[in-house]
């Protein structure tokens, strides 16, 4: 500053003398500066801002700051200058009028005016401009908040221990930034707007002033997400089944990362890093999981939703059945109950618009095009396709059955069973003549009603009636008759061993009979085990004697110890209590009976008569032979009556033991050892089997 002041002073001397040769010419003040009118200068130094003069001697000057008057003073005056009090430290004034700053502060930045008057002289004026600057130091470069995507404005700032700045410039990235739309330098910052993750980067400010410059960095990081969130359920699949294992994620983009928290209505799952494992998975955890993704800095949120589908397949298989309501309409049933979520069940072929769950029906009236008509339910589950079927169909023909037994308190119990298939169950109802049968103690009916017991001590017109059965459904009716009848016997027939000594007697009952039990009866000698009449055997061959008495279920019986050579006749009673019915057919065994002494003789006599005609017939035959050799006949050989009956008891009897070797056409043993209920049987017709007739009648 030295070599300044001292041109000052060089100047002003030389601009003086340069004055004083034009002072008479002209009388005008011209004050002009020396040197630049811009002076920057260091703060806490010395500084001048030098004018020169010319125009008049010991003019008055003023120096303004601004418009403020600081020094006044008249050049060569021996007054001292008027400083401005609290000035007068900084504020010095040269003997030739220019303004001196000692130790120049900050504050003494400012538009200095320099005025010269002189009485009768124009005013002159010359400005100057000082800029007091401070050494930059310790700038730091920071942002006030997190950067943060999406922000309207987002602000650097710099900070300094001192300096005063006459220049910022900015940079990104090493690239000048200039004001614009995206970027506002101000005094002591630098806006961004509409900040992005693109504006992540280095930030440089460069500070400078004519004494010093400072460049500052800061690494700015645009924080952002989280966005484009993943939700994901591995194995993927539209549902799962219970007991399934699957794993939830969920992650999404962000700096810095999100975090990821699971949780399920008001539960939060163990979870790690947004992966939730389910294991053995139960419909109960079926239902929305959301997904919270946090950026930590910015607490920046995002949820997302999943749907987990659970299903569990119902139990078992579907059921179809058809009732009847009111015996009028029929109700098809499908069922397949539980299960998430529920089947949907639908008859297609009854209607295409109801369906239902669970306990699914539909009734219709019973129509005939509904009968046989196998409808089929189709079961709709996500898991599982499933049907059943079910075919209402009218009451079949069938034929009742009869079971005959005496109750522990000696009644015959006659019952009658009348079972229809069909679909829905026939109704059974029961009548006698054109009355319905009401239940009491002589009539009681099965709860299911299928059965009818008739309950008397006796075989008496009141047991043997016409009932009728009727089973019936909404899709129609059978009935049927059953025409009781006493006790009787049908298709009696007898078979003996080789050597004739036992006798198989069996038997059959028409199925509408009602039979308790069974006397057999013989005529002719007493049997050899009854030993005290064993001398008696002839002695009561003309009556019929009961000699065994079976209960009704027994059709057969076995006859012991006969002698071959005697003859025997059998039959057998059939009982209701003690009712008797018809008795069988009589079947005889032994010898054949009824041939004289005198006609045995006759025959004795007639084979050598015979032997003639043989003869006499063969010669004969012989001739005819050679006649006519296409008409060969056998001759019928006349045989009397009674070797006819012989022969005839014979073929009953002997020809059959020969071939067979023991028993004639053996009876069905199996089922003799039937139990009475089993004994019961099918009523093939209603007209009762014609009694067959045996050849041998007594
Ligand atoms: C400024 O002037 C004052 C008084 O004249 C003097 O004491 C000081 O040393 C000067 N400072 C410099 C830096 O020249
Ligand atoms: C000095 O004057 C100029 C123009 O006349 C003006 O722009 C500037 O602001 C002034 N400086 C101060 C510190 O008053
Ligand atoms: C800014 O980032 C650059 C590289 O990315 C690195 O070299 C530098 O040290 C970082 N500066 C600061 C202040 O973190
Ligand atoms: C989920 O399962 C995977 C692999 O099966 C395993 O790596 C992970 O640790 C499990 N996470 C949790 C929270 O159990
Ligand atoms: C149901 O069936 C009837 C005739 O059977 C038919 O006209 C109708 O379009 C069907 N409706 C639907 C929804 O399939
Ligand atoms: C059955 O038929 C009668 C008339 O015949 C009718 O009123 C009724 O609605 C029908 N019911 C059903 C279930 O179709
Ligand atoms: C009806 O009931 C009787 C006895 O209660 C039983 O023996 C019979 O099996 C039942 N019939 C049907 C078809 O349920
Ligand atoms: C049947 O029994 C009743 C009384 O129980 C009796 O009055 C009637 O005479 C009996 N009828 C026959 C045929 O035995
Ligand atoms: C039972 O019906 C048959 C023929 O239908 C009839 O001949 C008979 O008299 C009836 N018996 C009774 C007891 O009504
Ligand atoms: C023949 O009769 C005797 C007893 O007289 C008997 O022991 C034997 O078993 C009978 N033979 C046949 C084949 O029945
Ligand atoms: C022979 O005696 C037995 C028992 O001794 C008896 O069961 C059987 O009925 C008797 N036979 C006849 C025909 O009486």
């Amino acid at each position: 500053m030295a070599w300044l002041g001292g041109f000052g002073r060089l100047c002003a001397v030389f601009l003086a003398i340069f004055s004083f040769s034009f002072q008479g010419a002209s009388s005008q003040l011209v004050v002009s500066p020396v040197g630049p009118t811009l002076v920057n200068a260091l703060a806490g130094s010395n500084v001048t801002l030098a004018v020169s003069f010319t125009g008049a001697d010991d003019p008055t000057v003023t120096w303004l700051m601004g418009d403020l008057p600081v020094v006044t003073w008249t050049i060569g005056s021996d007054v001292p200058p008027d400083i401005v009090e609290d000035r007068k430290k900084v504020l010095n004034i040269e003997p030739k009028g220019s303004l001196t700053f000692v130790n120049v502060p900050l504050g003494y930045t400012s538009n200095y005016t320099f005025e010269m008057t002189k009485s009768g002289l124009a005013k002159s004026v010359t400005s100057f401009t000082l800029e007091v600057f401070e050494r930059i130091q310790s700038v730091i470069l920071t942002q006030p908040e997190f950067a943060i995507e999406g922000r309207k404005l987002f602000t650097l700032q710099y900070g300094m221990l001192q300096g005063v700045v006459q220049q910022q410039m900015w940079l990104f990235n090493d690239v000048e930034i200039n004001s614009n739309s995206q970027y506002t330098v101000e005094k002591r910052s630098l806006v961004i707007h509409g900040l992005s993750r693109r504006d992540t980067g280095r930030y440089t400010v460069f500070l400078k002033n004519p004494f010093s410059s400072v460049t500052t960095h800061i690494n700015v990081t645009v924080l952002y997400g989280p966005e484009k969130p993943t939700l994901e359920a591995l194995p993927a699949q539209p549902f799962y089944l219970s007991g399934d294992t699957l794993s939830v994620s969920c992650e999404a983009e962000g700096f810095p990362l999100p975090t990821a928290k699971w949780d399920f209505g008001s539960q939060i799952p163990d979870q790690l890093n947004g992966v939730l494992n389910l294991t053995n998975v139960q419909t109960n955890q079926a239902g929305t999981y959301t997904c919270t993704l946090v950026t930590e800095q910015s607490k920046e949120k995002l949820q997302m939703n999943i749907i987990l589908k659970v299903y569990e397949r119902p139990s078992g298989n579907p059921m179809c059945s058809v009732q009847s309501v009111n015996n009028v309409n029929l109700q098809y049933y499908c069922m397949w109950p539980g299960g998430t979520p529920q089947a949907v069940l639908s008859f297609p072929t009854l209607s295409n618009t109801s369906s239902g769950t669970e306990t699914f029906s539909l009734t219709f009236n019973a129509s005939d095009n509904l009968n046989g008509k196998t409808v089929t339910c189709m079961a709709d589950h996500p898991v599982e396709q499933n049907q059943c079927s079910v075919t209402a169909s009218s009451p079949m023909k069938f034929l009742p059955s009869l079971m005959t037994r005496v109750s522990s308190d000696g009644k015959i119990v006659v019952t009658i069973e009348c079972v229809s298939e069909a679909s829905p169950e026939a109704v059974v109802s029961w009548s006698q003549g054109s009355e319905t049968v009401a239940a009491g103690t002589t009539y009681q009916i099965s709860s299911n009603a299928t059965q009818l017991q008739i309950w008397d001590y006796n075989v008496s017109n009141f047991i043997l009636q016409n009932y009728t059965c009727s089973c019936s459904n909404p899709l129609g009716s059978q009935r049927r008759e059953v025409h009781l009848q006493g006790p009787s016997i049908s298709d009696f027939s007898l078979f003996r061993n080789l050597n004739g000594t036992i006798v198989t007697l069996t038997w059959e009952v028409p199925p509408t009979s009602v039979v308790t039990g069974f006397d057999i009866q013989m005529k002719g000698p007493y049997l050899p085990n009854k030993s005290r009449s064993g001398t008696q055997r002839r002695g009561r061959a003309d009556v019929f004697q009961t000699i065994q008495q079976k209960p009704g279920s027994v059709r057969s019986v076995d006859i012991f110890f006969l002698d071959p050579s005697l003859t025997y006749r059998f039959r057998v009673i059939p009982k209701a209590l003690m009712t008797e019915g018809e008795p069988s057919e009589v079947q005889r065994i032994g010898p054949g009976e009824g041939l004289s002494r005198a006609a045995i003789v006759g025959i004795a006599a007639g084979i050598p008569c015979s032997l003639l005609f043989i003869v006499l017939l063969g010669i004969a035959i012989y001739f005819c032979f050679h006649s006519d050799k296409n008409k060969r006949r056998k001759i019928r050989y006349p045989v009397s009556r009674a070797v006819e009956k012989a022969i005839t008891t014979q073929a009953e009897t002997t020809p059959h033991i020969l071939l067979t070797g023991g028993l004639k056409s053996p009876p069905d043993y199996n089922r003799l050892n039937l139990t009475p209920s089993e004994r019961s049987m099918a009523l093939p017709t209603f007209v009762p089997p014609a009694p067959v007739r045996v050849a041998t009648t007594v």
